[in-house]
């Protein structure tokens, strides 16, 4: 007999009868006195393993099995007495009379219990090899192998070729810092892992392989949240030859393919789209969550001349903005949530909120419930109820200051209000998949630190026709002709057609302060590829992990990632990063600094 002859979540009532042999793992084992039950569990699943005291050496060795214990069981499926049916199982309706049972590896005593829900993540990623065994797991990470599977084939049917890049390369500016590699042949240089394949994909393109992906790792030194690591996945892909729109039409018919091969999820045909503009008007963000039914009234024209400081300030400034955020039945809420509200957008740097309560809009200003009211002339009041389209009972938030930060302190408060249980409760929240494209986006955002222009894309990104002339007289009102997509909330993948003529490139670099000399040594190789007939090319990436927790409904990208690194950027599971020996570093040429001396705050 083979060592398995069937996985355990896969033995049904369809081989009663038949003697089987199954691996796995003790899932739980139970000694009713008489018999010992075993929930065996492998990659499929669970199956009750029943051993008898007549059976005496089974019965012998399942006295000392424990949890998470190594076993080869062969034995014969029967049905399960009456009334002890498990319809929670595939195996349910069965179980299977041990004939022999072999301890393939005993296991120490597990730090947890593999069905413990409330573990830290700490405990789990230390110990990520039991937690990889729990199902949760063991489903997130099948499912995004079966999510690439399905971006191969569509890749592959639609001509795409992979190809891969190299991971030993030359820094390429996606905004992030890079991962540097020192060289040891090359005393002094440093390899940098890529923060994407950008550059190799369009040379690539100027070669004439014309369609390509590769579904390759990424690496950013930057921050981290839950949907950022430090290395990742992207799907990404590269076309010559082919419109903004052809592009975005291909895509997301492979998005809506993988959601229907992957979870069997309708996605809406088409993604409707949005300009950046509208976005940011309407939101505040450029990834809204398009589930939440709340937007932005801009007030800052009427707040102009108000007695209340706070707004008109806010409305004179340069770069100032105040919305109203109207929330229909707000007037229910009580202070303590307002109060709960007013932190939250604390984090975003926001200096209050601002709100009033519509009781009773007849009355006029004596219907309306605030502490800003009496600052607000009768036209501003009549303005906001106006425009904000407010009814009797709702409630009506107001953030005033630079526009930056009343769209991340409103947008995040929009989201969280669409969110809550009262959110939910009247309706703010529409549980579903809500697509969207976003586009038309600045070409540069203004870095006031730096005192300069920087990409909102990459510099490689091609203006929108007809916006060239910007590059050089306003580069504040260039539009480029990127794109990017948006699932609930969430950027799932972004792009855009690239410049693919060497003079407008030399003109973007030229906006973005960088001189000739500096434009040659850092991508003189993509300067020179586009002067030998390179074509109208351009593309995009998805954030695979990102495709993957979205599925999952996981709330984290961890969750969808083997083994992932910590918010710290490390791995707790190898220890990684760690000190390497003096001598490792003198081959590279390498000497550390001394350690800052300690700050003690
Ligand atoms: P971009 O920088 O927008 O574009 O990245 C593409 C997608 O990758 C995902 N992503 C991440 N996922 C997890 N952790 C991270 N740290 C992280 N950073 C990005 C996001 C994002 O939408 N070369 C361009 C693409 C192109 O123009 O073709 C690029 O890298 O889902
Ligand atoms: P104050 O006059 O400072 O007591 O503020 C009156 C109201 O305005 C309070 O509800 C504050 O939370 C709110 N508020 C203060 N600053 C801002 C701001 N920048 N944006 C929105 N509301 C604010």
């Amino acid at each position: 007999m083979s060592m398995r002859t069937h996985y355990c979540g896969l033995t049904t009532e369809a081989l009663l009868d038949q003697t089987v042999s199954l691996c796995g793992w003790v899932h739980r084992r139970r000694d009713h006195g008489g018999v010992i039950f075993i929930d065996l569990r492998d990659r499929e699943g669970l199956v009750q393993i029943v051993c008898n005291p007549e059976e005496a050496e089974v019965f012998k060795n399942a006295e000392v099995v424990r949890n998470e214990f190594c076993l080869r069981i062969t034995g014969v499926v029967r049905n399960r007495p009456d009334g002890t049916v498990n319809n929670n199982l595939n195996s349910g309706k069965i179980e299977v009379l041990a004939h022999t049972l072999e301890v393939l590896n005993a296991s120490v005593t597990p730090p947890f219990q593999l069905d413990d829900d409330n573990l830290s993540e700490t405990t789990r990623l230390t110990h990520r090899v039991l937690d990889l065994r729990r199902p949760q797991m063991q489903n997130n990470l099948r499912l995004r192998y079966k999510v690439t599977m399905e971006v191969r084939k569509f890749l592959d049917a639609n001509g795409f070729i992979d190809i891969e890049t190299p991971m030993l390369t030359k820094s390429t500016p996606e905004g992030a810092r890079d991962y540097l590699v020192p060289s040891r042949v090359n005393a002094g240089h440093f390899f940098a892992l890529p923060q994407s394949p950008q550059l190799f994909k369009q040379l690539l393109m100027v070669a004439n392989f014309d369609r390509y992906y590769q579904i390759v790792k990424c690496f950013r030194d930057e921050d981290l949240r839950a949907d950022r690591q430090p290395e990742f996945t992207q799907i990404d892909c590269e076309t010559s030859f082919m419109s903004e729109q052809e592009i975005r039409d291909m895509f997301e018919g492979m998005i809506r393919l993988v959601f229907k091969n992957a979870l069997d999820i309708d996605l809406p045909n088409p993604f409707p789209v949005m300009d950046f503009a509208t976005a940011m008007a309407l939101y505040g963000s450029d990834k809204p969550d398009m589930r939440v039914k709340l937007e932005f009234t801009d007030l800052t024209e009427v707040m102009k001349d108000v007695d209340f400081k706070v707004f008109a300030g806010a409305a004179n400034m340069e770069n100032g903005r105040v919305v109203g955020l109207r929330v229909p039945g707000g007037a229910a809420m009580p202070r303590s949530e307002i109060d709960a509200y007013t932190q939250f957008v604390a984090i975003y740097g926001a200096r209050g909120l601002a709100y009033i309560k519509v009781n009773e809009k007849a009355k006029g200003r004596d219907g309306l419930q605030s502490p800003i009211v009496k600052n607000l002339h009768d036209a501003a009041l009549t303005q906001i109820l106006v425009q904000t389209g407010a009814e009797d009972g709702d409630l009506i938030f107001f953030g005033a200051d630079k526009a930056k930060i009343v769209n991340d302190a409103i947008g995040a408060l929009r989201v969280k209000i669409g969110h809550s249980e009262f959110g939910k409760k009247v309706g703010l929240f529409d549980d579903t998949w809500r697509p969207l494209w976003v586009v038309d986006f600045p070409m540069f955002e203004y870095d006031e630190a730096g005192d300069r222009w920087s990409a909102c894309h990459h510099p490689f990104t091609a203006p929108k026709d007809g916006h060239e002339d910007y590059l050089e007289t306003d580069p504040g009102k260039c539009i480029a002709k990127a794109y990017d997509m948006v699932l609930n909330g969430w950027e799932l993948g972004g792009g855009s057609i690239r410049i693919h003529r060497a003079e407008v490139q030399s003109k973007v670099f030229r906006a973005l302060k960088i001189d000739a000399e500096e434009a040659q040594l850092k991508f003189g190789f993509l300067l020179d590829a586009l002067q030998y007939g390179a074509p109208p090319h351009g593309g995009l990436a998805f954030g695979l992990d990102r495709i993957v927790t979205m599925m999952t409904g996981a709330e984290s990208i961890r969750d969808v990632i083997a083994f992932p690194k910590t918010q710290r950027a490390q791995c707790l599971l190898t220890q990684a990063p760690s000190a390497v020996e003096e001598k490792q570093l003198k081959e590279l040429h390498i000497r550390l600094r001394a350690p800052e001396a300690k700050v003690v705050s």
